[in-house]
């Protein structure tokens, strides 16, 4: 079973979300819904899965249902209709003291404005999940320390969060999130904020971090390049509904819909597509005989490493698997294939 199980859920905003549930289950769309009951519809169900140790991202255009999606996992709204549930636990049936137990010690927040403590500086803003935990002074400015460096911001322990720019802000954002080693980061539009370089940066920096935590990230963006470069996989919100879950490739290469396609139309395909998703395989009794290994690039070499070699060769480029044995070909057509642009439609 995956870590995160979100089953069939439906939230309704209004007057009267049982009366719109019914025509939503009917098949119903939120426009229809909005316009017969007045109630809008955040969620149309949704099921989806999360995988410990992975990044998934949720993304989708304003109001297609991000923020009301994350706020099920941290349960700071009930479906309508539908199941959460962690590692097996239902948490919708989790009463308040379980509950708070639950958000404190499992569930680490990250947020666009960075909901830092005004008048507490770096280190007691960073330490301040496991003061509340009652972690004694010592071993929670010990632990923060740890994070704060982790961050890149030691030497800035004393500074109050109105002397730090707003990337260094959510450094302390990140740092405070990671202070009590929880489960999963949930990240709400985390970067939204920032800088476009800035920005990048503190996505190399939460990809280097996840390379040695580890930990179950939901994070949201309404952003498909942010998406693409920091997901093992992409869920695509629309009004509600659920379109599409994929790999970053699947997604870029199998647009579900017109919706879908339309985000991806314009994505850098050098830096998403790999080896592996745009090579022929290799049949697996046909061995290594005949193929030149003069060119020979690794499963998850990205496209845009792989141009300058097929480029420099005559003939085709063997791809390579994890443990070194040739697993495909890319030659011409795969690569002509690769940078036009399908739709399945
Ligand atoms: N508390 C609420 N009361 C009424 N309607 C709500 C409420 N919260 C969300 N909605 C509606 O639910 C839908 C989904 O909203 P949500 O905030 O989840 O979208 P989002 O994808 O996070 O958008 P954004 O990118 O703008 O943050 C929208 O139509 C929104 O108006
Ligand atoms: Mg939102």
């Amino acid at each position: 079973m995956s870590y995160i199980e979100i089953r069939n859920i439906f939230k309704i905003f209004g007057p009267d979300p049982n009366a719109a549930l019914e025509l939503a289950k009917a098949g119903s769309d939120k426009e229809e819904i909005l316009a017969k009951t007045g109630n809008t519809v955040g969620l149309h169900d949704v099921s989806l899965s999360v995988e410990q140790g992975e990044t998934f991202v949720v993304m989708g255009l304003s109001g297609s249902g991000k923020s009301t999606l994350i706020r099920h996992l941290n349960r700071l709204i009930d479906p309508t209709a539908g199941q959460v549930s962690f590692g097996g636990e239902d948490i919708l049936s989790m009463d308040i003291p379980t509950l708070n137990a639950f958000r404190r010690k499992r569930l680490g927040m990250v947020f666009q404005r960075f909901g830092l403590l005004p008048h507490r500086n770096v280190m007691d803003n960073v330490a301040y999940g496991l003061e509340i935990q009652g972690t004694d002074r010592k071993t929670r400015e010990a632990a923060a320390s740890k994070w704060i460096d982790r961050v890149g911001l030691a030497g800035y322990e004393a500074k109050f969060p109105d002397q730090l720019s707003g990337g260094m802000q959510q450094r302390v954002g990140l740092a405070r999130a990671l202070a009590t080693d929880p489960e999963v980061l949930l990240m709400d539009e985390a970067f939204s904020a920032l800088d476009p370089l800035i920005r990048s940066d503190m996505q190399d920096e939460l990809m280097k971090l996840q390379a040695e935590l580890h930990k179950t990230i939901v994070f949201i963006t309404h952003d498909l390049d942010e998406a693409l470069k920091i997901g093992d996989r992409i869920a695509i919100l629309k009004d509600g509904k659920l379109i599409q879950v994929g790999r970053p490739e699947e997604i870029v290469l199998n647009p579900a819909d017109a919706y879908v396609q339309a985000f991806t139309r314009d994505v850098n395909r050098g830096k998403v597509l790999r080896a592996r998703s745009i090579m022929e395989p290799i049949k697996p009794a046909s061995g290594t005989d005949g193929f030149s290994t003069a060119h020979v690039v690794r499963y998850d070499t990205r496209l845009e490493d792989i141009l300058p070699v097929a480029l420099g060769s005559d003939t085709a480029i063997t791809v390579t698997g994890h443990d070194n044995h040739p697993i495909g070909t890319i030659g011409k057509k795969q690569i002509l294939d690769a940078l036009s642009v399908h739709s399945n439609d």
